[in-house]
């Protein structure tokens, strides 16, 4: 009995080390699309009420805004370790070109957040002021994506 359960447990380490074999960063590259799928979530919500798909609510398109507004805040400096790119690694669509032009992905992020912000203002003052923050934001996604994301 107790023979099996070593050979499990050493079977389990086996399996563990072979996923970290396959990239060091694998833990980075499921944050930051973690941290990504929380943005869409959220710019969802708000777009889906622009779009007059989801009946507005005040309160439920502040909550979406400030959620985003709070994520475009923290620090991401763990989740984009050098040689996790997709031309380097499986598993990421983020380009090499992200690594060679920080100071322009710092510049989208800044625009990110600012739009971020704007619509963190807007969302609770009634549809139309919603809709009016929709563009700067979704626009600031788009942007990086286009240029720091391959294409599926
Ligand atoms: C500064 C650049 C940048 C900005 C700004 C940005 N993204 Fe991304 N996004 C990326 C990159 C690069 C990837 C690919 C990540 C990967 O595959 O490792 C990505 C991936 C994604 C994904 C796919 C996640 C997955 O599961 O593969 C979603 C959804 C997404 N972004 C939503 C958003 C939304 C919504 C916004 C705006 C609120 C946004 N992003 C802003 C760079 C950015």
């Amino acid at each position: 009995m107790l023979k099996k359960i070593t050979f499990a447990a050493v079977g389990l380490a086996l399996a563990a080390t072979a996923v970290f074999a396959e990239s060091p960063h694998d833990g980075a590259i499921a944050a930051r699309k973690a941290h990504m799928v929380l943005y869409g979530h959220n710019l969802g919500i708000l777009g889906g009420m622009a779009q007059g798909k989801i009946d507005y609510s005040a309160d439920a398109a502040s909550a979406a805004a400030a959620n985003l507004a709070a994520l475009t805040k923290m620090s991401q400096g763990s989740y984009w370790p050098p040689g996790s790119d997709a031309e380097s690694v499986k598993g990421t669509r983020a380009l090499g070109a992200l690594w060679q032009n920080f100071p322009d992905v710092i510049a989208k992020s800044g625009d990110m957040v600012a739009a971020a912000g704007a619509m963190e203002a807007a969302a609770g003052g009634g549809l139309d002021s919603l809709r009016g923050g929709m563009r700067a934001l979704g626009g600031a996604c788009n942007a990086c994506h286009k240029a720091y994301r391959q294409p599926e």
